[in-house]
C-alpha cells in the first residue's frame, strides 16, 4: 500500500503505540491517536500536528463499547474510512498462578484480549466493505513473545496474549482473500511505560521487568519500523527480537529442550533478582 493511509492507533499516547504514530505519520499517513489518558492522546497528537502532520486525538478506552462506537464515527466524519487500525493497547500483570487474583486476570483480559477484540469488531465490517470496493486494509495486533511460549510467572498477561496470537491467526485465515491483511506483532521486552499500571504478586517482578527492559536493544522506534514492513509486505506473525526468534524454532522442532531452558533462565533470573 503506497497511497497515504487513514491508520487508527489504540494506546497511541506512549510507549511502542506513540512511536508506531510517529513512524506512520513521518511517512505521510493521516493517523488517529488514540488512548485512555487524554492528555496523553493530545501530546503525541500536537506533536504530529506540529510536524505537520494529518492527525487527531479521540479519547479510547477500549474496554468500552460506547467509546469504539464514538470513534468509528469520528473516522467517517474525519476521513470516510480506514486503512490501518493497529490494537496496541495494553497492561500487564505477573504473579504465579494461585498468586495472581481473579480480578488481575479479569482486568488483563479485558484489556488485552477483549479490547483487541472489540477493535476489530467495531472495524471489520467498514474493512470488508471497502475491500469489495478495492479498497485493500490491514489489521496489526500487538501481542507478545508471551503469546508464543509459557513462561513461570504471567500465566494471565501470557494467556491474554496467546488470545492475541489466536484471533489474528483465524483472522488471517478468515480475511486471506478479501483484501484485508492481518499482523501480529511479538515483541520482547522493550522500554516504555508499561510498568505505570503494572500489577505484581511481588516487588520482585517489577525489579526484573525494569532489567530486562533497560537490558533490551530494542526501541519502540525497532518495534514501529517492524510494524511498517509489516503492513507494507503483508506479513503475518513478526517476531521483533532475534533472540525470541531463535527461541520460537527451537520450541517448535524441539520443545522439551526448550521448556528446560526457559525452567532454567528463570531459575536463574528469580535468582538474581
Ligand atoms: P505503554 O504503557 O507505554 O503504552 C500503552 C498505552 O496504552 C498507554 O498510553 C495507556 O494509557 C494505554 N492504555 C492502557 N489501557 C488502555 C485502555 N483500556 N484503553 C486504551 N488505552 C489504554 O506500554 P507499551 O509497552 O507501549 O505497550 C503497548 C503494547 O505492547 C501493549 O499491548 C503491551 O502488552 C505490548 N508489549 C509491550 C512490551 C514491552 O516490553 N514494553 C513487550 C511485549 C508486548
Amino acid at each position: 500500500m503506497n497511497r497515504s493511509l487513514n491508520v487508527v492507533i489504540t494506546g497511541a499516547g506512549s510507549g511502542l503505540g506513540a512511536a508506531m504514530a510517529r513512524r506512520f505519520a513521518a511517512e505521510g499517513h493521516a493517523i488517529a491517536v488514540t488512548d485512555v489518558i487524554p492528555e496523553r492522546a493530545a501530546a503525541v497528537n500536537a506533536e504530529l500536528q506540529g510536524q505537520g502532520a494529518r492527525s487527531f486525538s479521540q479519547v479510547l478506552d477500549i474496554t468500552r463499547d460506547a467509546d469504539w462506537a464514538e470513534l468509528h464515527h469520528r473516522v467517517m466524519q474525519e476521513w470516510g474510512g480506514i486503512d490501518v487500525l493497529i490494537n496496541n493497547a495494553g497492561v500487564a500483570a505477573a504473579g504465579l498462578f494461585e498468586e495472581s487474583p481473579l480480578s488481575d486476570w479479569e482486568w488483563v483480559l479485558a484489556v488485552d484480549l477483549m479490547g483487541v477484540v472489540r477493535g476489530c469488531h467495531t472495524f471489520l465490517p467498514l474493512f470488508r466493505q471497502q475491500a469489495a470496493a478495492g479498497r485493500k486494509g490491514h489489521i496489526v495486533n500487538i501481542a507478545s513473545f508471551a503469546g508464543l511460549s509459557g513462561m513461570p510467572g504471567i500465566s494471565a498477561y501470557g494467556t491474554a496474549k496467546a488470545g492475541v496470537v489466536a484471533l489474528s491467526e483465524h483472522l488471517h485465515t478468515e480475511l486471506r482473500d478479501c483484501g484485508v491483511g492481518v499482523s501480529v506483532i511479538c515483541p520482547a521486552f522493550v522500554q516504555t511505560n508499561l510498568l505505570d499500571e503494572f500489577r505484581a504478586s511481588d516487588p520482585s517482578y517489577r525489579q526484573r521487568v525494569e532489567r530486562w527492559m533497560k537490558q533490551s536493544g530494542v526501541t519502540a522506534d525497532d518495534v514501529a519500523n517492524d510494524v511498517m514492513r509489516a503492513v507494507r509486505k503483508n506479513r503475518f506473525l513478526v517476531l521483533t527480537h532475534k533472540p525470541t526468534r531463535w527461541a520460537w524454532r527451537l520450541k517448535k522442532w524441539w520443545p522439551s529442550r526448550y521448556y528446560r531452558m526457559v525452567a532454567l533462565q528463570s531459575a536463574t533470573s528469580r535468582r538474581s533478582s
